[in-house]
């Protein structure tokens, strides 16, 4: 009788699972794949490409993966704090140097920005299982799920108009102003994903001080510094929030700016209201990873410790991120001198922005014209080669002109 139940219902258990739609972003890349036409365009999911097309191996990282190679003499475990040296080198990148020494920050290698979110995102929901977080519109896609799996209610607020190509600062404003203290507010630190548009620093100045007088918690993503307009230009927002704020997250990645993307290599640093209050948050991190990934993966965070402790392999690393990151302005410079239309681009920030088609139009230059971008119109804009830029301009403004 007993096992005649067991067989009756366990061939049932998957069989309740709906189908899911798959990532469109990841989704994205498999179709452009399978496009035998040459010159297809893929601008789609964001990485970095060289002027040739191509997603090099930086130079820093080749040297420290061999001197990883010669130097390693153990993989034995190292908790789920993962590499201590590396959360210790990258706190004063994104906090600045005087953070070093700030024993309300703590922080915990995760596996990409990704884990950092999600890590985070279980952490509020430890500490307040009715939290909830204020996510401007349009966001990275990804964000929601991560951040509502873990049970954190989202409640959204505009933030950008893609007609206009325009902030909606006030709106936004007028929807934190109905914060409660303890609220959390997503922010994107630098290269806003998906639209390229930045706070400008007059209005960090103002996050910052409705942040500090409602007692909001800002939860700022930080994946792309670096590659807006420079390594300390690219964190002062952030380091304005959380200065301003009693309590912050910040999910750090070096996928972008190291160009690792698959290594997964991020961080969370929680700033908490004093030494002990972080302690006890950083046991908190520890005993949610180890549910989650118990350790993060090494390889990538023992290559971005090896550059970033080594004098002459992070200033290789900075000139390449700098070339990264001129290389990237110049392709939005050359857009926006294309038309008047798409002159917004030149004053947009990182890998993104967004252009004002339909997804009837986005689908009508994958057909006709092999590019591949998100159905949202975000592209990659250093998903584009100088060969081209110019192509991709001119498929665009065809469309635009219906
Ligand atoms: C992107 O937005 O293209 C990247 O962050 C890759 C990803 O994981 O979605």
């Amino acid at each position: 009788m007993q096992s005649g139940v067991l067989v009756a219902n366990s061939p049932t258990l998957f069989d309740r699972l709906g189908a899911q739609k798959p990532d469109a972003l990841l989704q994205l890349i498999a179709l452009c794949n399978a496009d035998p036409r040459p010159d297809k365009i893929d601008v789609g999911v964001g990485v970095y490409k060289d002027s040739a097309g191509n997603t090099p191996i930086l130079r820093a990282v080749k040297k420290a993966e061999a001197i990883l190679l010669e130097t390693q003499e153990t993989k034995s475990y190292l908790g789920s704090q993962g590499d201590a040296r590396f959360v210790e080198l990258i706190k004063p990148i994104a906090f600045g140097e005087g953070a070093s020494g700030d024993d309300r920050i703590v922080g915990v290698q995760t596996p990409g920005g990704c884990g950092a979110l999600r890590l985070g995102a279980e952490l509020i929901v430890a500490a307040d299982p009715d939290a909830r977080i204020f996510v401007g519109q349009p966001t990275w896609p990804n964000h929601g799920p991560l951040i509502e799996c873990a049970g954190v209610r989202m409640v959204n607020h505009p933030y950008y108009d893609n007609q206009s190509h325009a902030i909606l600062f006030d709106e936004m404003m007028s929807a934190l102003g109905e914060g409660r203290p303890g609220d959390l507010v997503l922010v994107h630190g630098c290269c806003h994903n998906p639209t390229g548009a930045d706070l400008s620093l007059d209005q960090w100045r103002a996050l910052a001080d409705i942040v500090s007088r409602r007692g909001l918690i800002p939860f700022v993503d930080l994946a792309y510094q670096g590659l807006g307009h420079g390594l300390e230009a690219d964190a002062e927002g952030t380091r304005l929030v959380v200065e301003a704020a009693d309590q912050a997250l910040v999910a750090h990645s070096n996928d972008k700016n190291f160009g690792i993307y698959r290594e997964r290599t991020g961080s969370l640093f929680i700033k908490a209201s004093s030494k002990a209050a972080a302690g006890t948050v950083m046991s908190n991190l520890l005993g949610l990873a180890r549910t989650m990934w118990s350790m993060p993966p090494d390889h990538g965070a023992a290559v971005v410790r090896i550059v970033l402790d080594d004098a002459d392999l992070r200033a290789d690393w900075r000139s390449e991120l700098d070339e990264m990151c001129a290389r990237i302005r110049s392709l939005r410079a050359r857009l926006a001198a294309y038309d008047e239309r798409l002159a917004y681009i030149g004053d947009q920030n990182g890998m993104f922005s967004m252009l004002p088609l339909s997804p009837e139009q986005v689908l009508a230059v994958r057909e006709k014209d092999g590019i591949y971008m998100a159905g949202s119109g975000r592209f990659n804009v250093v998903g584009l080669s100088d060969d081209n830029v110019d192509r991709f301009a001119a498929a665009v403004v065809r469309e635009m002109d219906g």
